[in-house]
């Protein structure tokens, strides 16, 4: 949907002044800030979205100062350097990604041919594709040019409404290609703006180098690689992609016992293809958050539960790999706290969190509220960042969004369009209409 160029009756104006910069957004329609007790939200609150009509937010710099219905929030700050009515929109967090693989080089649209001729993601990388092609092309890659390429998917995103997104590297596979994918992913969260949280998968799949070493090459995860992470700061989390064909649950538990004593905190690609005791091992390394969940067993969930473990949802991952999709109605009734991304990589190239929003509310059984809530609170609690962003609330960073629909329902209703009217990143509006006064 694209706004229309002419908005004289919902003006966004900007007055120039000195000192600290001021927004106020007012009338919106419906308010969703989200607000309540800074944990991530399951069960009875899974859909708790905290909605106020004719809402309205003030922030002052980088941060919320107020949020209330219009009237209240007039009384208390009534006038600010950019004000913006929202009348007839949705306004709430902005979205954060909590699972992408953004940076790499290359792309992988030969493969679309194959899926539609019935391959699957394993015959696929059987055949020479899948993650090892795009492990050739980014070895290649200078950190520059990756950082230049994953920064303008992030504006790609920035312009869906998505303000936080976490990036795992994952196609070096070589200490030297990991920690490169890493800068050039903090590199490109500088470029575009957004907040970029970085997370450590070397133990993505075993390299042509070890194939018939993958013990060896777990050793060097857990050592060598791990190290040099740690040593350049270079990610929060470490992540393994525990599933058939890939690394089994044992590997894991060694990479991210390693891990977390080296201050990274677990995360864990769990039960995609099949069945291979993610979902357990995430609960017992007590992960930030367990990934794809699409054959989880009734003891892992129950574990992940218990443990307080996110569960991750990607449904965009489903559709184009022609997988199940997990069964979120399921993992909500068991009490996980659920979270959303895209899993924007080269196998599954989608940028709008609001297309997984959508999927999750026709696939994954969620509910518009609920998938509302794992893209914006829960991600944020699933990337550690639920102090700061996720919600709209006085303290938090002013990442807002202004979205051209009624009510928060379209979220789960409209498909494959894009409703931003405006993204405010940080206090400052970074996508929306020039009408400036
Ligand atoms: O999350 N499942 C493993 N990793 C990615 C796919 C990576 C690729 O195919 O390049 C995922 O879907
Ligand atoms: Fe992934």
């Amino acid at each position: 949907m694209t706004p229309s160029p002419t908005r004289k009756s919902r003006p966004i104006r900007r007055k120039r002044s000195a000192g600290t910069s001021s927004l106020l957004i007012v009338h919106a329609s419906e308010l969703v800030t989200l607000r309540g007790a800074p944990r991530p939200r399951k069960g009875e609150e899974a859909g708790d979205i905290g909605l106020i009509e004719d809402g309205a937010v003030y922030a002052e710099g980088e941060r919320i100062v107020d949020v209330g219905t219009t009237s209240e929030v007039l009384v208390r700050h009534p006038r600010a350097e950019v004000r913006i009515d929202a009348s007839g929109n949705l306004v709430l967090p902005g979205f954060v990604d909590a699972h992408t693989h953004a940076v790499f080089a290359g792309s992988r649209e030969r493969e679309v041919e194959w899926k539609a001729q019935g391959l699957t993601y394993s015959q696929i990388a059987a055949r020479g594709g899948g993650i090892l092609q795009t492990v050739r092309a980014t070895r290649a890659a200078s950190e520059e040019e990756l950082a230049r390429t994953t920064a303008n998917r992030l504006e790609s995103m920035l312009a869906f409404g998505t303000t936080s997104v976490e990036v795992k590297s994952g196609y070096g596979l070589r200490t030297v290609d990991e920690v490169k994918m890493l800068r050039a992913a903090g590199t490109a969260g500088n470029l575009s703006g957004l907040d970029v949280v970085p997370t450590f998968l070397g133990a993505h799949a075993i390299p042509p180098e070890f194939a018939t070493r993958s013990e060896r090459y777990v050793d060097m995860v857990a050592g060598e690689m791990l190290d040099a992470v740690a040593a350049n700061h270079a990610a929060s989390f470490c992540d393994v992609f525990v599933d058939e064909g890939y690394f089994s649950a044992d590997q894991g538990r060694r990479i991210l016992k390693k891990a977390r004593a080296r201050g990274l905190i677990p995360k864990v690609h769990a039960d995609q293809l099949a069945e291979t005791g993610g979902a357990a091992l995430a609960a017992e390394v007590r992960a930030a958050s367990a990934d794809h969940l699409i054959h989880p067993t009734a003891d892992g969930i129950d574990a992940m539960a218990r443990s307080g473990v996110v569960g991750v949802l990607l449904p965009a991952a489903s559709l184009t790999s022609n997988l199940p999709f997990a069964d979120g109605r399921r993992l909500v009734a068991a009490g996980v706290p659920l979270a959303l991304g895209t899993d924007f990589n080269p196998n599954c190239w989608c940028e709008s969190i609001q297309l997984a929003i959508a999927l999750a509310c026709h696939h994954n059984g969620l509910l518009p509220a609920q998938a509302i809530v794992a893209a914006t609170v829960n991600a944020a609690h699933a990337v550690g960042r639920g102090t700061e962003i996720g919600t709209l609330e006085p303290g938090k960073v002013a990442d807002i969004l202004l979205l051209q629909i009624p009510s928060y329902r379209h979220l789960g209703y409209r498909i494959g369009g894009n409703a931003v009217r405006a993204v405010v990143k940080r206090g400052r509006v970074r996508v929306g209409p020039s009408s400036v006064e």
